[in-house]
């Protein structure tokens, strides 16, 4: 049989078929993209009663109302994203299926996507699968893969129609100063471009403040989700907001022909995780995160690699030099731990491992960083 030609240079998501692999071969997992908290219980709680009062049905296609104004309520409090109302958020089955309809609704055949290098794996393929061209722009180690003048120069003479912000990042784990973010938004406008701002480690902060590039300008797709703060990757509930209403329409043009709207019960449980309850639980996640990265960092220092203290998410993304990151992590797995390699994320991945220690305990990590530490 024959398949359409737009998935020829689609291959598997590289962090799903790594996690897959240490699963299988029952290492210590240092590939996952989540955490090992459960969901905070008000959030279950409220969605077992949404079940219970017979919120089984399909719900409006941008979201419930509730949950929308509730999103719009916080990016204007936390963020500094003014002028938004529930018509100017879109809920829906995770930031990756927003991320899909942002740029199915920008991009086309010809059309030019800035996403820096190294990236989160889906960006690429996600705009590959709308006939666009990606312009990897190059970020480097020794400057904890924040964006520096080569970065501004190849952006400033690209030619883009989007460009992604990803803070804090993955796999990297930088967070961007607000002076760089300005930085990029000041080349967008010039360029008329729109700005895909991915804020889904928003909560997942260690040093250093959270800066939407929505606060300072208005053509910014800002997305954010319940994955990662709430442990709910399973959900499936991610939302987008923009000032530019346009977009956020167009977006829900796609999302009522594909998936409809998100689940309705777990739309109406996620309004719980605006209250006090669900907040102190990140903030315990967090504080336990923040102890397995300092741990991960004490470690790393005595080998030769190059690494940044990263200021948020759950991941350290160390430089090993010439090596081929590929056959590093098979050999890593083929010791008891499994990794992501480097090159999955862009060519300036090559030659690191992405280090996850969002679902491991301290007793497994520390057992992991005993083999990392013998074979580097
Ligand atoms: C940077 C980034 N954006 C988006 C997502 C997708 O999140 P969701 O589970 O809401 O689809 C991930 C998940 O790993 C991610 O790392």
């Amino acid at each position: 049989m024959k398949f359409a030609s737009r998935l020829k240079e689609m291959g598997e998501s590289a962090t799903f078929r790594y996690s897959t692999l240490a699963k299988k071969n029952k290492v210590i997992d240092l590939t996952i993209g989540r955490t090992d908290f459960d969901t905070p219980s008000i959030i279950k709680e409220k969605t077992k009663k949404a079940l219970d009062e017979g919120k089984v049905h399909y719900t409006p296609t941008k979201g419930i109302p509730e949950l929308r104004e509730l999103v719009a309520k916080k990016l204007e409090k936390e963020n500094n994203i003014q002028d938004l109302d529930s018509e100017n958020i879109l809920v829906s089955t995770g930031a990756k299926q927003i991320i899909y309809e942002a740029v199915m609704s920008i991009i086309q055949e010809g059309d030019v996507v800035a996403v820096p290098n190294p990236s989160w794996v889906s960006y690429e393929p996600i705009v590959k699968l709308a006939d666009g061209t990606v312009k990897w722009i190059p970020l480097k180690a020794e400057n904890g893969f924040i964006p520096d003048e080569d970065f501004f120069s190849v952006l400033e003479n690209s030619n883009p129609k989007l460009i992604f912000i990803n803070s804090p990042n993955n796999p990297t784990g930088a967070v961007y100063p607000e002076r760089i973010i300005r930085k990029i938004v000041d080349i967008a406008e010039r360029k008329n471009a729109f700005i895909l701002s991915d804020e889904i480690y928003e909560k997942i902060l260690y040093e250093g403040g959270h800066f939407s590039a929505g606060s300072i300008y208005e053509n910014t797709i800002t997305v954010n989700g319940f994955s990662k703060e709430f442990s709910m990757t399973g959900w499936r509930l991610g939302y987008a907001a923009s000032q530019n209403r346009e977009i956020i329409n167009k977006m829900n043009l796609i999302q009522s022909q594909t998936v409809s709207c998100a689940v309705s019960f777990v739309q109406h449980g996620a309004v719980a995780a605006f209250t006090e309850e669900a907040r102190r639980d990140v903030e315990e996640m967090v504080k336990e995160l923040r102890e397995r990265r300092d741990y991960t960092m004490k470690r790393m220092k005595n080998s030769n690699a190059v690494l940044i203290k990263p200021s948020g998410a759950f991941y350290v993304f160390p430089l090993f030099g010439e090596i081929d990151d590929l056959k590093f992590a098979d050999k890593l797995m083929k010791k008891g731990v499994g990794v992501i390699p480097g090159s999955p994320f862009g060519s300036c991945g090559r030659g690191c491992v992405r280090i996850s220690y969002g679902a491991v305990d301290m007793g497994n990590l520390k057992k992991a960083m005993n083999i990392i530490e013998k074979i580097v």
